[in-house]
């Protein structure tokens, strides 16, 4: 055997979930099984530089290390595909677990001793079998080298068991893999959306101290101070401490970046993650949502949209009585209930520390030692406003401390005199960055302004696209970026949807001022336009990450729609996010940039239909049918008068599907049928398909079951064959419902337990709780009386959570028909009653009878 790796390596641990339980039923096929689990296993770690670590072994678990991150997640990828596509002995169909995390280990005597082992370990007590594990600090040594069609798919925080450091735990995601786990076993499972801090934190226990002793006593606190001095620091910090004290977690919002008062309520519903409900306002909904939660909300950077946010804040405070407020603003918001605290520039041992730390991470190994009174007099200098000490920090790369003092000097020789009031502070702060601007290059230059265009930061693909052009080469934007973040000017963030870049707000307004001195700023807000539009138009719904890609540059979106770029590229990129606010449940900001982008002059009738579909589509989504059905018949008319009958055809299933929502089963009945005349006429099959299971639907509340089978038996089948995996889940669903009508109960639960387990991996809360009302439907109708109330429960916190209430004829029926069954059990008093509804992936597991209790 080769020899153990020392140093640093990538631990590799498997085990056999269930093992014990399956040795003592089947001794001989587990003893089978295991032969060739132990096989495969070897044959795996041979291809990929993997080595057993003998004295690791236990039971039925596997320890091996590798040099090599990437190989160890490539064999983790390789065992557990070939391990899927094995077939085993009768009753020993076994499944594997792994983790991998990397870290030193100290070698001994064939055994690795240290915390990294631990931590696989306790990483791997957390996982399901099937599953792949992986740590953070595995996670960030793979970077791009993760193999093909492979992801990492961010699980969060999670307390492991004896250590005290939270884990963030991913799990490798391939096309061939299994993704449907339930939650991992871990201590808890955090919830927050706290951003993880781009540099260390250096600790103010004056002002936390502060911050917590308000927080006890008032639910709403401002952090208020001039720019830079630390406020979104301090919120964030406290912010971490407090996520375990919060039943419902700690959220933030940044709304530094948004401009526009009226969304304020909307980018609150975004960021908790609660869809739009349809027919209110998103305040209200906001409201509702909150009124029954334990819950921090930090609200970063208001001071521009004080107004809105006092008047939303107050709101919220008055209904939500778990609610907890910690807004950051230059200036106090005056929401009756609040208290501020005004955060100070640092004291100056704690801007010394901040110095010190930043240049060290600017220069490794720098000392400063013999230099202490030269880094106080700059702190001084700077007024302990931390922004401006890490720019001057930053220096250090290129200059030694008494060069940047004396700099300094010069240059502030004005601005010394006088109060240190807050204006003065300011005027440093102004000072401080025009300084740091003034020493970069002219290539750094020219893209520091152009990023300045970017709202709520941006992926070096972005900054290349968008900023590199004219003397600014594409290919140089990551140098030039490189020292952007050197000299503290640009910060880094590492998030689940990759690397990120971003300028604070008082950086960029600095940015913003150079960049229309350039007289670059309308080719700059055209060419980021353009770049979000490609972005928006290069994919639909139905790819991997679409929407999540979306969901970060949300603050970059808007600011394309606010900018108000050229009619056509406004309404070319709503048009092409309506997949996305849908997704989302963001119909109401999605049908107001329809609106506004529709009454512009536009000379493509063609892309003007596709805008009014989707419009029509927002407007359905809120049940606003009226206006829903204006927009579509205003579509159908230009698509006829572009002789375009398969838009015209979809026209025509919308305007059925509209009707039938709105309970007019006659006219629904009308449009579909000459929707499916018209799609036959064209061979268009997968309109034909459509409006089979449209009609499908109608019949089975104006029609008879008969026909209703037969329309949706047949869209079932041509949804198979065009691989219309939506249509193929609509459909299933249905059809168990009508088994379930004709008390043919095998089959009613053979058609639920498909469409659930297609749709579970995607599908939105509105439809997981469609799809348990429909398990609970069957329940009932076997008697199985607490079953039903468990999966009806779970189904009305799914639409509770995410703030949703039933809205079509279907969903209604169904609830209709649970309704005795649930008043006779209520009445009843059943234990399922005082439980906890289950969660959603709880609520799968248990209907698909995955689980028994
Ligand atoms: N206690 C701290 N430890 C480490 N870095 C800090 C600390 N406080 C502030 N900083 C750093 O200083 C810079 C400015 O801080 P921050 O963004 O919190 O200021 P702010 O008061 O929110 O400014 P603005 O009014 O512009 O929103 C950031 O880069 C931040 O990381
Ligand atoms: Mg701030």
């Amino acid at each position: 055997m080769d020899a153990l790796p020392p140093g640093t390596v990538t631990f590799f641990l498997t085990d056999v979930e269930g093992s014990t339980r399956r040795w003592e039923e089947h001794p001989d096929a587990m003893g089978a099984a295991m032969a060739m689990h132990d096989q495969l296993i070897g044959e795996c770690l041979r291809t990929h530089r993997g080595h057993v670590v003998e004295s690791g072994r236990e039971g039925d678990s596997v320890l091996a290390v590798f040099s090599r991150a990437g190989d160890a997640v490539a064999c983790a990828l390789e065992l557990q595909r070939r391990l899927a596509g094995m077939t085993w002995p009768e009753g020993a169909d076994i499944r594997i677990r792994i983790a991998l995390n990397t870290g030193a280990a100290e070698l001994r005597g064939g055994h690795y001793y240290g915390q990294a082992v631990y931590r696989c370990a306790r990483i791997l007590a957390t996982a399901h079998g099937g599953q792949v594990l992986v740590s953070q600090a595995t996670s960030e040594l793979v970077g791009d080298t993760l193999p093909q069609g492979a992801g990492l798919a961010d699980l969060g925080f999670h307390h492991l068991k004896d250590l005290d450091r939270p884990e963030r735990i991913f799990q490798l995601e391939h096309p061939e893999l299994e993704s449907n786990f339930p939650a991992l076993r871990s201590q808890d499972a955090y919830r927050h959306n706290l951003p993880a801090a781009p540099s260390s934190f250096i600790d103010r226990p004056r002002e936390l101290a502060q911050i917590k002793e308000a927080l006890a006593s008032s639910r709403m606190l401002t952090l208020t101070g001039p720019a830079g001095c630390g406020k979104t620091r301090l919120a964030l910090q406290t912010a971490a401490g407090l996520v375990e004290r919060h039943a419902d977690g700690v959220w933030v919002a940044e709304l530094g970046a948004l401009q526009n008062p009226a969304l304020v309520a909307t980018t609150l519903l975004h960021r908790l993650g609660v869809p739009e409900e349809p027919g209110s306002a998103p305040s209200e909904t906001l409201t509702a949502y909150l009124r029954t939660r334990q819950l921090v909300l930090i609200l970063d950077d208001c001071e521009h949209l004080a107004d809105a946010v006092a008047e939303l804040a107050g709101r919220l405070l008055a209904a939500a009585a778990g609610l907890q407020l910690v807004a950051t603003s230059r200036q106090a918001l005056h929401v009756t209930g609040e208290a501020t605290l005004r955060v100070p520039p640092m004291a100056l041992a704690e801007a010394v520390a901040l110095f010190s730390d930043r240049a060290r991470a600017a220069r490794p190994g720098l000392t400063l030692a013999g230099q202490e009174e030269v880094v106080a007099e700059i702190c001084r200098r700077l007024d302990g406003i931390p922004l401006a000490v890490e720019l001057a920090a930053a220096r250090t790369n290129v200059m030694s401390a008494p060069e940047i003092l004396q700099r300094l000097e010069d240059r502030f020789a004005l601005l010394t005199t006088g109060p240190r009031t807050a204006a003065a502070r300011h005027r440093t702060l102004q000072a401080a960055i025009d300084w740091s601007h003034e020493l970069l290059g002219e290539p750094s230059r020219i893209l520091f302004r152009r990023l300045a265009v970017f709202a709520g930061g941006f992926r070096l693909e972005a900054a290349e696209k968008v900023c590199g052009f004219g003397s600014l080469r594409e290919s140089s934007v990551l140098d030039e970026l490189g020292e952007l973040v050197d000299q503290s000017l640009v910060q880094v963030y590492d998030t689940a949807a990759g690397t990120r870049y971003a300028m604070l707000d008082t950086v960029r307004a600095y940015g913003q001022g150079q960049l229309v001195a350039a007289g670059e700023s309308e080719e700059l807000a055209g060419r980021h336009a353009g770049y979000f539009l490609r972005v928006a138009e290069a994919e639909g719904p139905e790819s991997a990450g679409w929407l999540q890609r979306l969901d970060v540059e949300e603050a970059n979106l808007r600011a394309v729609f606010e900018g108000r770029p050229e009619a056509e590229v406004e309404l070319r990129l709503a048009a092409s996010l309506r997949g996305y606010w849908d997704a989302r449940g963001h119909s109401a900001e999605g049908r107001a940039r329809l609106t506004a982008a529709l009454e512009r002059e536009h000379p493509d009738p063609a892309l003007r239909a596709t805008a009014l579909r989707g419009l029509a589509f927002m407007a359905w989504a809120q049940g606003d049918y009226a206006a829903s059905t204006r927009a579509c018949e205003e579509a159908m008319g230009l698509y006829r008068s572009l002789g375009d009958r398969a838009g015209e055809g979809m026209c025509l299933q919308q305007l059925g599907q509209i009707s039938f929502q709105a309970g007019d089963f006659g006219r629904a009945r009308e449009h579909l049928d000459a929707a499916l005349a018209l799609a036959e006429d064209i061979g268009d099959q997968r309109l034909v398909a459509l409006c089979q299971f449209r009609s499908g639907v109608l019949a089975l509340f104006a029609g008879g079951r008969a026909q209703a089978r037969r329309l949706l038996e047949a869209s079932l089948d041509s949804g198979r064959r065009q691989g219309n995996e939506p249509l193929v889940v609509a459909a299933l669903l249905v059809l168990g419902h009508l088994e379930l009508r004709q008390r043919r109960h095998a089959r009613a639960r053979a058609r639920f337990s498909e469409s659930l387990r297609a749709a579970r991996r995607h599908s939105g809360p509105r439809q997981v709780a469609t799809m348990l009302d429909g398990f609970a439907a069957l329940a009932v109708a076997e008697g199985q009386a607490e079953r039903a109330l468990r999966l009806a429960a779970a189904a009305d916190r799914l639409r509770e959570e995410a703030a949703i209430s039933p809205n079509s004829p279907f969903q209604r029926d169904v609830l209709e028909r649970l309704r005795p069954a649930r008043e006779l059990l209520n009445a009843q008093g059943l234990r399922a009653a005082d439980e906890a509804p289950l969660a959603r992936d709880e609520a799968i597991a248990y209907a698909l009878g995955e689980v028994t209790d």
